[in-house]
C-alpha cells in the first residue's frame, strides 16, 4: 500500500510538487521479486506502465507467469541484476525500492540511488525502505546471535532454518527476567512467528546493515536526491511528547536532523522514505486546503452519541482518536466511514454551499486526522464497490490469487486471507457474469462434489459473503 503511486503522489502534492497522476504515470521497481506489488498496480492502472528489475530468475519467472495470466501488456518483468541495467534518463515517475537498500552491499546502494536520480523525472518521486538505527540494535543483536550459531551451517533453509529455530526457542525459554531478557523474549517470541522466507531475509541473509537517518539522507544527497516525507505521514509527526519535548524537536529547522531526533525519541527500527531530486522547491508545511483536490476513505467509527457539549470522538482500527464538536466535521467522518472501503472526493463532502469557514474547518480536521493516522487521502481513491450489485465481479488477479492460495489482493492494494475454502471458491466465481441465482447453482455443486452438506440458507449466506467481500475491497465498482 505504501508503494503505490496513489500514495506516493498524495504525499508529494500535499508536499507541494505536481507529480504524474497515478492513471497515467510510469513506475519502475528495483528488486520486484515476482511482481507481488506491480501487478496489482498495472491491472488497477491499464494506461499507466511498470517495470521491474530483479537478480532472482525463479521470482521473476514466477510473475511473468501472472502477468501472462492475467495478459498484461502493460508490465515488463526484466530478470538481470540493476548493476547491469542503466534507464533512460528522466524515464520514470515513480521509482519503488522496498526491503533492498539496508539488505545489500555498498555498492549496489550506490547503485541503487544512482539509478533513482537518473530516472526520476521532474516532479518524481522515489521510496526506499530500509532497517534503521537506533530501533535496528536489538534485531542486529539478535542477527549475529543467529549468525554466531549457524555460522558452521550450509547456507541453505534445510540446515540453518531449523538450528535458527532452535535458538530462538533457547532464548525465548531461558532469558532471564531482567531488562535484557525481556527484550530479547520480545524478539525471539517475534521472529519465531516469521515464515522460513522472511526469517532467512531478515535474519541471516549475507547483508542486513541498518543505517541511521542522517546517513541515508546524506548518501542520497551524493546522488543529488534529497528527503521528502515517510511514506506513512503518522511516522513523521512527534505524536504524544511534552510541550517541552515538542518545543526543542520544532526549534530544529534541519530536516534530517529533526527527523534523526524523532528516530532517536521512537527507537525507529524502519523507515520507509520519500526521495526527490534535489534541486526540487519543497513546501514543507502542508497546507489545508490543498486537500479539497484529494479524496478521502476512513475506517474510523464514532463513539456513541455527541455528549451535551456537541463533542464526538472517533475511533480508528488503530487506536487513535479525534475529537471535534464540528457538525460539519462529524457529518464527513460518518459520511466517509459508511463509504468505506471507498472513498469521497473533499469537495463533494463539502457540497456547494459550503462557507469559507467551513471549508478550512474540514481540510484542517482531515489534515489532523491524516496526521493521526485515521483516515487516508488520495489522489487517485480505489474504486471498490460497498454494494455488490446483480452480477457482482472481483477483481481478475483476486480470482486468479483465490485458485492458489488464501492470500489475495484487494482494489486498496492491501493483502487479505480469505480462510475458508467456500469463500475462496466464491472469489473464483465472481466475473462478473453470474447472479445470485448461478452463484448459490456453484456453490451448491461445490458442496455437493465434496459430500458437504449444503444449508438451507446458502441464498443468505451468499448474500452475507457477498456483503463481507465488498467490506474487504474485494468487489470492483467501475
Ligand atoms: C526482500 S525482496 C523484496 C521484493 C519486493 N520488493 C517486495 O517488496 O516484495 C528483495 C529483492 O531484491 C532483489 N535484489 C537484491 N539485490 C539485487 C540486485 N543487485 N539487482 C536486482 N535485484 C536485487 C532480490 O533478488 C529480492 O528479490
Amino acid at each position: 500500500m505504501q508503494t503505490h503511486p496513489d500514495r506516493l503522489a498524495t504525499l508529494a502534492t500535499l508536499f507541494g510538487l505536481r507529480p504524474a497522476p497515478p492513471e497515467r504515470c510510469r513506475v519502475l521497481e528495483l528488486g520486484c521479486g515476482d511482481g507481488g506489488n506491480l501487478v496489482p498496480m498495472a491491472l488497477a492502472l491499464p494506461d499507466s506502465t511498470f517495470v521491474g528489475i530483479d537478480v532472482a530468475l525463479t521470482a521473476t519467472a514466477r510473475g511473468q507467469g501472472l502477468v501472462d495470466a492475467l495478459g498484461l501488456g502493460n508490465v515488463t518483468l526484466l530478470a538481470q541484476s540493476f548493476e547491469s541495467w542503466w534507464p533512460e534518463p528522466e524515464s520514470f515517475d515513480y521509482v519503488i525500492a522496498h526491503g533492498v537498500y539496508s539488505w545489500v552491499a555498498q555498492d549496489e546502494r550506490d547503485r541503487l540511488l544512482a539509478i533513482c536520480r537518473a530516472a526520476l523525472a521532474d516532479d518524481g518521486v522515489a521510496y526506499v525502505s530500509y532497517n534503521a538505527l537506533p530501533g535496528g540494535h536489538v534485531r542486529q543483536a539478535m542477527r549475529e546471535m543467529l549468525l554466531f550459531h549457524t555460522a558452521d551451517l550450509a547456507p541453505r533453509l534445510q540446515t540453518q532454518l531449523p538450528q535458527a529455530r532452535a535458538l530462538l526457542q533457547f532464548l525465548r525459554e531461558g532469558a532471564p527476567e531482567t531488562e535484557h531478557g525481556a527484550l530479547v523474549r520480545r524478539e525471539a517470541e517475534r521472529m519465531l512467528a516469521q515464515s522460513d522466507a522472511s526469517l532467512l531475509h531478515d535474519q541471516l541473509a549475507p547483508f542486513n546493515d541498518p543505517v541511521y537517518f542522517y546517513e541515508f539522507a546524506a548518501h542520497a544527497a551524493r546522488h543529488a536526491l534529497q528527503y521528502l516525507a515517510e511514506a506513512d505521514f503518522f511516522e513523521m509527526q512527534i505524536g504524544a511528547a511534552s510541550e517541552q519535548t515538542v518545543e526543542a524537536l520544532m526549534g530544529v529547522e534541519n530536516v534530517v536532523r529533526r527527523e534523526q531526533y524523532l528516530d532517536f525519541l521512537k527507537g525507529r527500527m524502519f523507515r520507509q522514505t520519500l526521495l526527490c531530486r534535489a534541486e526540487v522547491a519543497i513546501d514543507r508545511t502542508p497546507h489545508p486546503e490543498v486537500l479539497e483536490r484529494l479524496a478521502v476513505s476512513t475506517q474510523a467509527q464514532p463513539q456513541g452519541e455527541p455528549g451535551l457539549d456537541g463533542k464526538q470522538a472517533f475511533t480508528g482500527p488503530t487506536g487513535s482518536t479525534l475529537t471535534t464538536d464540528h457538525p460539519l466535521v462529524i457529518d464527513a467522518l460518518k459520511r466517509a466511514a459508511s463509504a468505506w472501503p471507498a472513498a469521497l472526493w473533499v469537495r463533494d463532502v463539502l457540497g456547494p454551499q459550503a462557507t469559507p469557514d467551513d471549508r478550512r474547518a474540514l481540510c484542517d480536521a482531515l489534515l489532523r486526522s491524516y496526521a493521526a493516522n485515521l483516515v487516508a487521502l488520495h489522489v487517485h481513491p480505489p474504486r471498490p464497490t460497498t454494494t455488490p450489485g446483480e452480477a457482482p465481479r472481483a477483481s481478475a488477479l483476486a480470482r486468479h490469487q483465490a485458485l492458489g492460495g488464501e492470500m489475495v489482493t484487494n482494489l486498496r492494494h492491501a493483502s487479505v486471507r480469505i480462510e475458508d475454502d467456500l469463500g475462496r471458491r466464491l472469489v473464483t466465481l465472481l466475473d462478473g457474469t453470474r447472479d445470485r441465482a448461478a452463484l448459490t447453482a456453484e456453490l451448491r455443486s461445490f458442496l455437493s462434489e465434496q459430500g458437504r452438506p449444503v444449508p438451507d440458507d446458502l441464498p443468505d449466506s451468499l448474500e452475507r459473503s457477498l456483503q463481507g467481500l465488498a467490506r474487504l475491497a474485494l468487489l470492483d465498482g467501475t
